[in-house]
């Protein structure tokens, strides 16, 4: 993908990802993706809706099993996931609440690139991602256990 490499290098030039900043860089991220995005699609717009279909939707893999990103990040990227195939606890995707994430934009992209591959059998496109992104930056909320059904 040259025009992201192209938009990566501004982008790190400018400032150096920390690992503090992970709102910022999730919104970096996202700016990103979106104008990747719109050199493809000029009226290319980041909706958190889309995001959030994308996040929900259940795709059937290769081996007949329905599996979305939800199901082993559950559906509130708030709260901790749980790994469906391995049982192992996944700390919350939200960088509302995990300042770990998107920290680091080479596990970001490599995360991207292997999980859609294994859900969705085709790497996400820009504009998946900047919906993506721009969906997760609204969940800032976990599911408490009194209201967690
Ligand atoms: C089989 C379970 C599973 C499924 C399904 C899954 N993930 Fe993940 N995801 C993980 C694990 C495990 C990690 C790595 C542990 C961590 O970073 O907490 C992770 C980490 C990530 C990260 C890294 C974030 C960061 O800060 O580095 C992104 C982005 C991500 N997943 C996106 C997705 C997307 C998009 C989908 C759906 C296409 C998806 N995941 C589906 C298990 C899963």
């Amino acid at each position: 993908m040259k025009n992201l490499n192209i938009a990566l290098a501004i982008l790190l030039g400018l400032s150096a990802f920390s690992a503090q900043a992970s709102v910022a860089n999730a919104e970096k991220l996202a700016t990103i993706y979106t104008a990747v995005a719109k050199s493809k699609n000029a009226n290319f717009a980041p909706s958190v809706a889309d995001g959030k279909t994308f996040f929900t939707q259940k795709v059937k893999a290769a081996n007949g099993k329905e599996t979305a990103c939800a199901s082993c990040h559950t559906a509130n990227p708030a709260d901790s996931g749980k790994n469906i195939v391995t049982g192992k606890k996944i700390p919350p995707l939200s960088p509302m609440v995990n300042n770990k994430r998107f920290s680091d934009y080479d596990k970001v992209e490599g995360q991207f690139t292997k999980h859609c591959n294994d859900i969705l059998g085709v790497d996400c496109s820009a504009a998946d991602k900047a919906n993506y992104i721009t969906y997760l930056l609204t969940e800032k909320t976990p599911t408490t256990t009194a209201t967690k059904k």
